[in-house]
């Protein structure tokens, strides 16, 4: 008899060899229609990227034209060279414009849940024109410019949307950082990034309960000096403390609520016209070394990239569709497809704010059912929830309006997507597993739902103008099904254009590992993958020290940093570890220091400061206190022995006090060695 994890692997992969394809009725309405059609268009825009992609760009607005398309020299690309646009213009105004300002631009749903069901709004473009541009005035009076960065910690509620796109609208650059995080790591982010002005709320509801976010600003603010102003949105109605300028003892105000400054603010407000190759955003995101790193992105390209991968890969259609992405906007995803992606298509974003199991776990599938929701995009880790919690809960709701379900962030089991494929797609909507990085800026390797037949596991094919291959250090091509280096041979529109304020940084991390007989780097994404016979691509993970926690990115250096900031900690290792939902959970083993014994709760306290350093997604789901952490005789941590050891394949005996490795680690430096 095969064990439970035997059978599993055996009943995965049998999953991975179905393919499932489209639908007829789907696919002839499709804005890709077959696979062939997918390969002719995928040629050309390999053999003629250039062509490709300015036909692309003709689906926007533009100010001026561009000169060129496309000016590569690596590791530095610029796209529609010498073009002007703007990112808001295109989301909003130019709907207005057109005879559209009375449709849904953002459905919003609240948390909290009332006996008359919970708080909605639907905002017009209309009111998305006047409302940015009113919020462009209130920056502008406090002093942004354009290329200024604003911070915005906010609770997903219109507001969030407002203070994005506004931002996109005057030039100003946005920092978005997700809600979960601490204190310090705003501080971190906002002393990196010199940005003034911070927007964020009093409160967001998460699981019937307030997050303090204007708490944890307050908190950050102690840490640095830099900030002037920090704009409240008033959501839960909680006390909050008003603070002066720190630099005016006269009394003069830091704190603004935000409905003070939009009372006054003027409505007219024109759109910016930027460079093709004008900063829209930093986002933060964790490596391999050090604190986490400024990914910049720019105007045009990211513009052209996202709108065309949201209309294909979800097959979005004006009129027709109700899109969801359950993402946070603090997140690249929240970004690319909740906001600028989706909106130019001019179908309706829907922004939840607050859990999925709130009040109950069928949360989702009521709000789904309530707006009619067609298109759904979530990740991996919240699907393996939906599983464990049962059935019952989408089987209460009506789903048939959903068309196109997508999954996102982290390798998906096949067991996870075959449960999406039955119970929430009721076998006919197309899944489509797109992967991508906060680098990418849009989707890269995925299905179109039209076109191409599925497997449950893979993200199958590149997108269009998307150069991706499995190679090896030296940039040769592996055979199909041996594993290798995930790699991307030329650029593409919304590629990162750098790391803010760390040149060097963009060069070790992206474009140094792997370099072609030529000499010629290539873009090294960070995962391991496989192509099958069918040129499927099989993403396997990670290849660096970067861990994906329920399909958020973490160092394990970043974790580990934070252990040992704790005084109780002299030495500390991280390593992903398997985990039902979060798909990779956080085991750390730690050495004491003189006079600090083991005990149960000084592993409370340690996951408490990790939550306080970072945030409560980095806290460890295993602490294991150790004589000393394994090493080599070069002085590298065992981190083999101590992932075998947090999975359990490897036992040192003793789990809940000291532990000894030192014989594991003898037996494991000469098999190393
Ligand atoms: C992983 C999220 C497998 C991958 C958009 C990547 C995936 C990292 C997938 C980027 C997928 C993302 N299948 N793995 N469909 N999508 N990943 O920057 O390891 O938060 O390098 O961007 O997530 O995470 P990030």
């Amino acid at each position: 008899m095969p064990d439970r994890a035997e059978s599993s692997a055996i009943e995965s992969g049998l999953h991975e060899r179905r393919l499932f394809s489209p639908a007829p009725e789907f696919a002839e309405r499709a804005h890709v229609r077959t696979l062939d059609e997918y390969r002719a268009l995928h040629k050309r825009s390999i053999e003629d990227p250039e062509g490709f992609w300015a036909e692309a760009a003709g689906h926007l607005e533009w100010f001026s034209p561009w000169k060129k398309v496309l000016e590569w020299k690596a590791p530095d690309a610029k796209w529609f060279v010498g073009a002007t646009t703007n990112l808001c213009h295109n989301c909003v105004d130019r709907h207005v414009k057109d005879g559209h300002g009375d449709e849904t631009a953002v459905i919003w749903e609240g948390e909290p849940m009332q006996p008359a069901g919970p708080e909605t709004a639907h905002i017009t473009y209309a009111d998305l024109q006047r409302e940015t541009a009113k919020f462009g005035n209130v920056l502008k009076s406090l002093g942004v410019r354009k290329g200024d960065v604003v911070t915005i910690y906010m609770p997903m509620i219109p507001e969030l949307a407002v203070a994005v796109l506004a931002c996109a609208r005057i030039g100003a650059v946005h920092s978005v950082i997700f809600g979960g995080f601490s204190a310090s790591a705003i501080a971190d982010r906002v002393h990196d990034a010199k940005s003034r002005v911070i927007v964020t709320a009093d409160g967001g509801w998460r699981r019937g309960k307030i997050v303090p976010l204007k708490d944890n600003v307050d908190a950050a603010c102690t840490q640095i000096d830099t900030i002037d102003h920090v704009v409240v949105v008033q959501r839960t109605g909680e006390q909050t403390v008003w603070h002066a300028k720190p630099s005016d003892s006269h009394g003069g105000k830091r704190d603004h609520w935000w409905h003070d400054l939009m009372a006054a603010a003027d409505e007219n407000c024109p759109c910016e016209h930027m460079d093709s190759e004008d900063p829209l955003f930093v986002l933060y995101t964790s490596g391999t070394t050090g604190k986490p790193k400024g990914i910049l992105h720019t105007t045009g390209g990211y513009m052209v990239q996202t709108a065309l991968t949201a209309k294909v890969v979800f097959d979005l259609k004006p009129g027709e569709d109700v899109y969801w992405c359950t993402a946070d906007l603090g997140w690249v995803t929240g970004h690319s497809y909740i906001v600028y992606g989706v909106m130019p298509n001019r179908v309706p974003t829907l922004m939840y704010e607050g859990a999925p199991d709130y009040p109950d776990k069928d949360r989702f599938w009521s709000i789904v059912a309530r707006h009619k929701v067609s298109k759904f995009y979530t990740a991996p880790t919240a699907i393996r929830a939906f599983m464990k919690w049962g059935e019952e809960h989408p089987k209460k709701h009506d789903l048939s309006s959903l068309r196109v379900l997508g999954t996102v962030g982290e390798p998906i089991n096949p067991e996870a997507w075959m449960w999406y494929h039955r119970v929430i797609g009721a076998e006919r909507c197309p899944i489509v597993d797109t992967w991508w990085q906060t680098e990418t800026g849009g989707h890269m390797i995925t299905p179109l739902p039209g076109a191409t037949p599925t497997k449950p596991g893979s993200c199958t094919l590149p997108f269009f103008g998307v150069d991706a291959a499995i190679v090896n250090d030296q940039g040769e091509e592996q055979p199909l099904n041996s594993g290798g280096l995930l790699a991307i041979r030329r650029p593409w529109p919304s590629m990162l254009r750098g790391i803010l304020g760390d040149r060097q940084r963009f060069i070790d991390t992206y474009w140094s590992r792997i370099r072609n007989d030529k000499g010629e780097p290539y873009y090294f994404a960070g995962d391991g993958a496989r192509r099958d016979e069918d040129g499927y691509f099989w993403i396997m993970g990670r290849v660096d020290d970067v861990i994906n926690v329920s399909g958020h990115r973490l160092g394990t250096m970043e974790v580990e940093s934070a252990l040992v900031s704790h005084e109780a900690v002299v030495e500390a290792a991280v390593v992903g570890m398997p985990h039902e939902i979060k798909g990779t959970g956080i085991a750390a083993f730690v050495t004491l220091a003189p006079g600090f014994e083991a005990s149960e709760a000084l592993r409370t306290a340690l996951r408490a400061h990790v939550g306080e350093e970072i945030g409560a997604i980095a806290k460890p789901d295993q602490i294991r206190f150790a004589e000393a952490v394994p090493k080599t005789r070069s002085g590298k941590i065992m981190r083999r022995l101590l992932r075998d050891i947090a999975a359990g394949r490897a036992d040192t005996g003793d789990t809940t006090t000291l532990e000894d490795f030192s014989v594991l680690a003898k037996l494991r430096e000469s098999e190393e060695s």
